[in-house]
Order: C-alpha cells, then structure tokens, then sequence
C-alpha cells in the first residue's frame, strides 16, 4: 500500500524549516512532542547559509522591542524577553561555535553560518524531529481538531500545525507568499507586506546621484521619527547601505528621506572654512568632510562658485543647513528580489503573544518572518526567528 493511505500522527507539525521552524521543532521535540518539520527546499535553514556575508548575524546584544515594527509593537516584547539574545547565545556556546561582536551589537560566527545550521539540526535531532525535505506541500484539511498535510507522496497528521514558512523576499532562495494564504484560509488577517530592509531607487532630478555609484559615507538618515546614523552606499540605482537598508523599513512610497551628510559638523563650519582657506572652493572645503566625489557632486547642485572668500557667510550656513538635512524623494525600493525582510505580514491580533497560538483555530501557530514583525538590520531578525520558534514550541 502507498504511504500515503495511512496518515502518520504527530502531535505536531511545522511547515519551513528556516531559523524559526527548526528552532521549534527542536524545542517541541525535545519537551516529547512527536514533530515533523516539513520544507519544500532540500536543506534546512538556507537563508541563515548565506546570512551575515557566510557567518551569520544570529542576534544583537541591544535586542529590544522598539527595535522591531509592527502594527502591534508591544507582541514582540514577551517572545523576545522569555527566550533572549544571552539564551540563543548560551545554546550557541553549548554547541562550541566561536562568535564575535562586528559592531553595534551584531554577533557574528568566527567561521561559517553552516555552524549554527547543524546546530539547529543537531538539536532536531536530539528531539528525535521528523524531517521532510524536498517535499512540496500540497493540501492541508482541517477536520475534527486535527490538521491533515499532504507532503510529497505522504499524508502526516497532527493537533498542531505551526506556519513558519517565513515571507517572500528573496523568492530565488525558496520563499514564497505561502503562509499568507494558508494564514488568510483559517481566517487570520494579513497586514500588508512590504519588502524591507532593501535599497532604495532614485528617479527624477535625484538621478544625477546615480553617477556616484561605488561612493559611501557615514551619514544620518531620517523618516519621520526614525532616525540611523551609519554609512549609505549610492548605487547605479539609487542609495543602500546600512543607513538606507535600515530607514527602508519605515519608508513608504511618496515619503521624502533626509540624510545628513556631514553629522556632528557645527552648523557654521563651512563659515570657519572660509574664514581659514578663503582661496578654497566649496567642493575643496566639502572634501574636508566627505569623499571627493560626493562633494564635488553636493557643491555642484548647491550652485555656490568661486572662491569661499566671495561666498557671504549666509550662504554658507544656508549650504551647512541644506547638507545636514539632504532630501531624497525615493520613486521605489528594489523590491522583493533584493529585501533583506518582508514587513507586513500575519496581523499579530489574532495571535497570542506568549504562544503565538491563532486565537480562533485550536492549534494553529504562526513565528518567524511570517508574522508582522520585523526587526532593523543587525541580528534583530533571527532573533525574532529564535524566540517567536521557541515560545510556540513550549506552547505545543
Ligand atoms: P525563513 O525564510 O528562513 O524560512 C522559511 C522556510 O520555509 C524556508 O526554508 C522555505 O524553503 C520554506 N518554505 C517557504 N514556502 C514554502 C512552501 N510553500 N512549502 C514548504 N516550505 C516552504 N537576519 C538576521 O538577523 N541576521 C542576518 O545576518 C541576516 N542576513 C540576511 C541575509 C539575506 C541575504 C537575507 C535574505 C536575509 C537575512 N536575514 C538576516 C533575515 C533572516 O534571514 C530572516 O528574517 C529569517 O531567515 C526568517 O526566518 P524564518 O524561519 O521565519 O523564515
């Protein structure tokens, strides 16, 4: 007889075996649930492989609440305070992985993000985790509180079913929309997606910026109330880099983005200049305080010529003014195809913070990226991924 006449029973299922699904699989099967973990790629954890450059930004050591977005910001808080940033990176030392801190916070492997892969398979392992790899879903039933998955050529059933199947940025790497639609099937509502932590492209007048391609600079860049002071990078598109990355997330189409070019300069610097190289040209002061590319192009588009000694000193605060807070009007961001994160996602409303349990269906779970949480740059993201997958999984 085919397998897939006879349904295997688990007590629970987990569909995406990224960082989330494996961290609660790991912990269900380590507490005695019979789990199955189910992916349609053929290796686990595939966006942590290429991760942090190959190492692997596992968690940041100012993990926070108001670091992470989302319609409903304060559900992150119970998730991330019960399994933290100190237990991901006690489990981590358990397993002997060596880590590093980069910068602002980030802890990094000293060798490969494969580490934290088999660590994660490790402790599968050590909860006797079913893993179906390979395997692409294709149906799920609910019926008398059990949830049937057709997977491969087999059926599996179970009481729980967790959605960890993560969003849909990066879809080369296996993502897909797929949790949102199951999500909407059982009811639940979804808060728009948006890609983030992404480049961000320029149109109009702010196309002249592309030339500078290749060029990067400490900056501040703003968004209403947000606020990250690291570098931008210009592109042959527009602008990226850690700065734009970050502010991308609370960017929305038709926004301006400020950047402050020249951060900490006192605003009568450039009337200093003058005063001590009155021959320099504005271009020839800029570079003082940017790369000799970016502030040829920025006294280009001031307009200011000539000799600092015959530009009046209002000028040149007006100047200090207009580079401490450059406006950019983005047209767009670089879409899914290149967003480190999905924004967006299953409305946190109908789940319970400390479980991540759908309210209105008995045993069904969402964690991970899936959910609308979305962390900054840095670490903050897996660490979602690490404390959202082990509070369902001591829910199970
Ligand atoms: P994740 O996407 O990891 O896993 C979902 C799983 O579900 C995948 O294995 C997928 O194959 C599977 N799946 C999807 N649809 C399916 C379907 N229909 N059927 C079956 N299986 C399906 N974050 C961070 O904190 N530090 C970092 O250094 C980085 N670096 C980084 C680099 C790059 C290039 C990207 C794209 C992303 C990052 N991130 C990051 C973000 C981080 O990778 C992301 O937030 C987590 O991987 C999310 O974990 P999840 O387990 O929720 O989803």
């Amino acid at each position: 007889m085919a397998g897939a006449s006879f349904p295997r029973d688990y007590d629970a299922i987990i569909l995406g075996a990224g960082g989330a699904g494996m961290m609660c699989a790991a912990v269900a099967g380590q507490r005695g649930r019979r789990t199955l973990l189910i992916d349609h790629g053929d290796e686990p954890g595939r966006k942590i492989l290429i991760s942090g450059g190959g190492r692997c930004n596992f968690t940041n050591l100012g993990i926070a609440p108001d670091r992470f977005l989302s319609a409903n910001p304060p559900f992150a808080r119970s998730a991330l305070s019960r399994y933290s940033a100190q237990d991901f990176i006690a489990l981590v030392d358990r397993h002997g992985i060596a880590w590093h801190e980069k910068t602002l916070g980030q802890l990094f492997c000293d060798e490969s993000a494969r580490q934290i892969v088999a660590m994660l398979r490790d402790e599968c392992v050590a909860g006797g985790v079913d893993m179906a790899l390979g395997e692409a879903i294709a149906d799920i039933d609910h019926a008398d509180a059990r949830f049937t998955v057709r997977h491969g050529d087999r059926v599996s059933r179970a009481p729980a079913l967790v959605i960890a199947t993560g969003g849909p940025s990066i879809p080369k790497l296996g993502a897909t929309g797929f949790a949102y639609t199951l999500a909407r099937r059982f009811g639940l509502k979804i808060v728009e997606p948006r890609p983030a932590l992404v480049p961000l492209t320029l149109g109009g007048e702010d196309v002249l910026f592309r030339a500078l391609s290749g060029v990067s600079a400490p900056v501040v860049a703003r968004c209403g109330k947000a606020a990250f002071a690291e570098a931008a990078l210009f592109t042959h598109k527009g602008l990226s880099g850690p700065a734009i990355l970050q502010i991308s997330s609370y960017w929305r189409h038709g926004e301006p983005i400020t950047i402050d070019m020249v951060p900490g300069r006192d605003p009568d610097w450039l009337v200093q200049a003058k005063r001590e190289r009155p021959r320099a040209s504005l271009a020839t002061a800029l570079s003082a305080a940017l790369p000799a590319r970016l502030a040829e192009a920025l006294a280009q588009r001031l307009a200011l010529g000539g000799d600092l000694a015959n530009l009046p000193d209002r000028a040149l605060r007006d100047a200090a003014t207009r580079l401490a807070g450059w406006t950019f009007s983005p047209n767009g961001t670089e879409g899914l195809a290149k967003a480190e994160v999905t924004a967006g996602g299953i409305a946190t409303d109908g789940l319970s913070q400390q479980t991540m349990a759908a309210r209105r269906v008995p045993g069904l779970y969402a964690i991970g990226e899936a959910v609308d949480v979305t962390g900054w740059l840095g670490g903050y993201n897996f660490q979602w991924a690490w404390s959202s997958g082990w509070a369902a999984g001591q829910a199970l």
